[in-house]
């Protein structure tokens, strides 16, 4: 008889994880890594690390050898956090694009998932996929949060149909409302692009 043994995943734990994420997007996350199997994940925009945490969670359950690079210029991954995750994470404290060399040569060869969850400027992020661009494996998925707020949208809408980049497509459309400037602004979302050549 042919039967998979699978290691059990302990999802109320993960969707406890302080994360800007929501509960959608951490299963999405989750079931990325372990569909995909990557070797090398880059987070660009870390912050708390609870998406780094939702991560090497994956990581972990794959029981393979793959590590996450996280960047930002100012990472605040509590003491606990550090500790449930070092085995596993590299952190580079920098900006992105100007850290992304860095943080590859810390992974010891090229991306084949990112998480593009930084600065939420237009610009931002089109520097961020055109700086990590070179950087990724052929069929490496980038991942884009809060795809839903305006910004990040128009940058994505225009990286689909490039060179290179094949259209995913909405991973999550679970919003998150947030005040800003004493305006509703609507983020949340994660949108997918495949490195295809
Ligand atoms: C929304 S938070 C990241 C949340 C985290 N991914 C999570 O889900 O737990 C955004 C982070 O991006 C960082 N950031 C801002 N500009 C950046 C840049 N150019 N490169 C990398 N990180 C940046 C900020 O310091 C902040 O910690």
């Amino acid at each position: 008889m042919n039967y998979y043994q699978d290691r059990p995943i302990d999802l109320n734990a993960v969707l406890n994880f302080d994360a800007f994420l929501r509960y959608a997007e951490k299963v999405a996350l989750l079931s990325l890594v372990m569909g995909l199997q990557p070797k090398r994940i880059l987070e660009i925009g870390t912050a708390k690390g609870g998406a780094a945490r939702v991560l090497v969670y994956g990581l972990d359950w794959l029981c393979n050898d793959g590590v996450l690079v996280c960047v930002d210029p100012e990472p605040s991954w509590p003491e606990e956090v550090k500790y449930s995750i070092q085995h596993r994470a590299k952190l580079v404290i920098g900006y992105s694009p100007a850290a992304l060399r860095e943080a590859h040569q810390m992974a010891g060869g090229d991306f084949n998932l990112v998480f593009v969850d930084g600065e939420h400027t237009l610009q931002a992020v089109l520097d961020d996929a055109h700086g990590v661009l070179p950087l990724c494996e052929k069929g490496a998925w980038i991942v884009f949060h809060d795809a839903l707020y305006h910004p990040v949208w128009t940058a994505i809408k225009s990286l689909i149909g490039k060179p290179r980049l094949r259209n995913v497509g909405w991973l999550s459309t679970h919003s998150i409302y947030h005040v800003e400037d004493g305006e509703e602004q609507t983020r949340g979302g994660l949108y997918c692009l495949e490195v295809v050549e």
